[in-house]
């Protein structure tokens, strides 16, 4: 039996000299090169072949397959390319002018404080810094003179990992880094999201956001920490804002204050959303006690500093009028995304 594989090629190439698209191409793919395909029914012949020939048959059989197969992938590559470029040329193909449909999405309303609040600090001379979710006991808790089983532990039920490391109950787990990285003077603010085992209700989230600030230099006293707290929130609630302090125990900062700023709904006067008290509490802060800064490698005789804790999540719920902080992990994009204007 003789098997003739020019004929095939000369059939190929006939067939090839015709074909104007890539719909095309594809189905000369499958004439030749498919399961039932012109090339296959030739290697089925080989049976018949003498033994002797059987080789160099099987070999001219193989070379016919891959020069076809190399000829028809150049080919639907340059049809594509062609199809691809006609498209472009034509002019309704492609109007920048017209409106998308496509969903582009819109920024978290945490998102959104955040980056407004990063813009204001910035602009007073701080710098951002990132840090982990994942942190150790020394960072969280004993650099911040929570030695072991203090009972200030017990304020944040903390989320231990099986490796003895947990997830940051706050934003305070930077501090020890930073001083460490940039030593005094420093001006940082380090946003992050936070972890506390905590019942979920309305007020209540186990997960949540706070934006921390540190400042170390020489003189800083409570009216800085009080001059920048009161320009960030007048910024941001586009309003002058009245603050006070409280004290409140921290045992990273001495003194240690509650921040309240005047309620920005009734404007001081008393309304459900401040419990008719004219005022809401917002930011933990205080001066850092010189543990900390020594822990943090800071000369404490020429240094001191304030740190705050700003309620990131709190913040986001004051300015988008959020009464239950559930939406904000929620997902429910029709909820979320009407904060944002992209
Ligand atoms: N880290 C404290 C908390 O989350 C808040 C705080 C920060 C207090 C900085 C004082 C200074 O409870």
């Amino acid at each position: 039996m003789q098997i003739n594989t020019e004929e095939l090629r000369r059939q190929f190439d006939e067939r090839l000299a015709e074909i104007k698209s890539s719909t095309e191409i594809d189905s000369l793919r499958v004439d030749f090169l498919g399961k039932k395909g012109k090339i296959s029914a030739l290697m089925a012949e080989l049976k018949n072949v003498a033994a002797e020939q059987k080789k160099e048959v099987g070999q001219m059989i193989n070379d016919l397959k891959q020069s076809i197969e190399k000829t028809i992938t150049e080919k639907a590559e340059e049809l594509v390319r062609l199809e691809e470029q006609k498209k472009i040329d034509s002019v309704e193909a492609y109007d920048a002018t017209l409106p998308t449909s496509l969903d582009l999405g819109s920024y978290h309303p945490i998102t959104l404080i955040q980056r407004e609040v990063q813009d204001i600090f910035t602009s007073m001379g701080f710098i951002v810094e990132n840090y982990s979710e994942v942190v150790d006991d020394y960072h969280c808790f004993e650099a911040l003179n929570i030695p072991k089983h203090h009972p200030a532990r017990d304020m944040q039920d903390t989320y231990y990992l099986d490796n003895g490391q947990l997830l940051k109950t706050h934003t305070s787990a930077a501090q020890n880094y930073i001083m460490r990285k940039y030593g005094a003077p420093v001006r940082a603010i380090f946003p992050g999201r936070c972890f506390r085992n905590e019942s979920t209700d309305a007020c209540h989230e186990n997960t949540f956001f706070q934006l921390e600030g540190i400042m170390i230099d020489e003189d800083i006293s409570i009216s800085n920490l009080i001059y920048f707290m009161k320009t960030m929130l007048s910024e941001v609630f586009k309003q002058d804002i009245t603050v006070r302090l409280r004290p409140g125990f921290f045992p990273f900062v001495e003194p240690g204050f509650e921040l309240d700023i005047s309620c920005t709904i009734c404007g001081g006067k008393g309304c459900p959303s401040c419990k008719n008290s004219g005022w809401l509490e917002l930011c933990p802060c205080g001066m850092i006690h010189p543990n900390v800064l020594k822990a943090g490698g800071i000369d404490t005789e020429k240094y001191t500093g304030f740190a705050f804790g700003l309620g990131l999540t709190r913040l986001a719920m004051m300015k988008y009028g959020i009464k239950d902080i559930r939406m904000l992990n929620s997902g429910n994009l029709k909820a979320l995304s009407q904060f944002s204007d992209k």
